[in-house]
């Protein structure tokens, strides 16, 4: 698949993958990116996952078409980028490894590999193909220390790494937001200060395509794409509403949140309802991302927290969940904490806004606490 006449896309789809990153449920699968720039020194971009070494080579092979490349561009360690390098370098030693210092320990440290041609770039490193004159963007921490993207000025096309990726194979025809969203939150969300770093250099280059080293190459309407990044990097909301998460054991939690929901739809409020017992824990994460309030109805576990509840919340602030409007329902039959657990545990979080009343059920929901639901229906509109 062409990019441009000059840059091909060789990069494969796994639909065998269960979870990416061994955490992540990917139902779609995932696509592994990588790209062959022909020109005078031809240069391919990235490896694939180890799984797909054979098939990705017959790929670049395919594209440089009986020539050598002149180079490996590592952007990223990560193995679902590097694993086939070892595969690359037996089959053309003579290519230099180009990628950021701070890559070369650690292909030592998976791989072995200590390349004996290498390029260390910098931000100033320009590094010329012929026509294909590329320049180096140090990415820090979107996603690990040594990512670098690279542009190509030629062609205007910055190949972005693991930033503007999704998850899903992008053989299959799904909306970008939704899984780019998920990935985003799930992968990226903690690092919000280097991305917006990232975009501020972004901003400098004049950009018509982007390459990411997952999901489909984003060639129009790029606005969107960048404008997403802001907002989740900046950990602003995207979507006016209310996100209730809840766990429920004999279903009186979830009547609650369901009456508190009704409520608020009633009201003209869009409101989405999530199950955390039953729900992709990374979905419910990146959809408190989204909205810009948020409310939490759990039982009272074990002295503490339902443990799904526990999991969330310790999700969240692991993410960096921050500048939101939160409210609680708690419920408990002789002990009702779930509340207080879920606070100490969102402590951290920076800018949290918390909503009155804190509803607390007794078993099963009541006048007072049908009325405490109300109030906190009125705090949330
Ligand atoms: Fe797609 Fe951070 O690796």
């Amino acid at each position: 698949m062409n990019v441009t006449d000059s840059i091909l896309w060789v990069g494969v789809h796994d639909h065998d993958i269960d979870l990416f990153e061994g955490q992540y449920s990917v139902p779609q699968g995932m696509s592994y990116n990588s790209y062959v720039i022909l020109d005078e020194h031809p240069a391919v971009l990235d490896t694939v996952d180890a799984r797909f070494g054979a098939e990705w080579l017959e790929k670049v092979s395919a594209a440089l078409n009986g020539r050598e490349p002149a180079y490996l561009i590592v952007q990223h360690v990560e193995p679902d980028h590097s694993g086939s390098i070892l595969r690359f370098a037996e089959k053309y030693p003579r290519a230099a490894v180009v990628a950021a210092p701070k890559a070369f320990p650690m292909l030592k440290a998976f791989y072995g590999l200590e390349p004996e041609k290498k390029l260390e770039v910098k931000a100033d490193t320009v590094l010329d193909l012929g026509k294909h004159s590329l320049r180096f963007v140090p990415a820090p921490m979107v996603h690990w220390p040594e990512v670098t993207l690279t542009y190509d000025a030629a062609e205007k096309v910055l190949f972005s790494a693991d930033a503007f990726g999704k998850f899903g194979a992008w053989d299959t025809d799904a909306p970008w937001e939704d899984e780019a969203r998920r990935y985003y939150i799930g992968i990226v969300g903690k690092f919000g200060a280097p991305v917006q770093a990232l975009l501020k250099k972004a901003a400098a280059l004049e950009i018509g395509t982007i390459c990411p080293l997952h999901g489909p190459i984003l060639k129009e309407d790029l606005g969107k794409y960048l404008a997403l990044y802001d907002t989740w990097s900046a950990y602003r909301p995207e979507t006016a509403g209310v996100f209730i998460a809840f766990t429920s054991v004999y279903g009186h939690t979830r009547e609650a949140a369901e009456l508190l929901a009704g409520t608020l739809e009633k009201a003209g409020t869009p409101v989405k309802l999530l199950d955390l017992a039953r729900c992709d824990l990374a979905e419910a994460v990146a959809q408190a991302f989204r909205y810009d309030r948020l409310v939490l109805a759990s039982t009272s576990y074990n002295g503490g927290v339902y443990p799904r509840m526990r999991q969330f919340a310790d999700e969240l602030a692991e993410h960096g969940f921050q500048n939101r409007k939160v409210g609680m329902v708690e419920n408990g039959s002789w002990g009702p904490c779930a509340a207080g657990t879920i606070r100490a545990r969102l402590e951290g979080c920076r800018n949290l806004t918390w909503l009155e009343p804190t509803v607390t059920i007794r078993s099963a929901l009541d006048e007072t606490s049908r009325t405490a639901l109300e109030q906190l229906a009125e705090a949330l509109k």
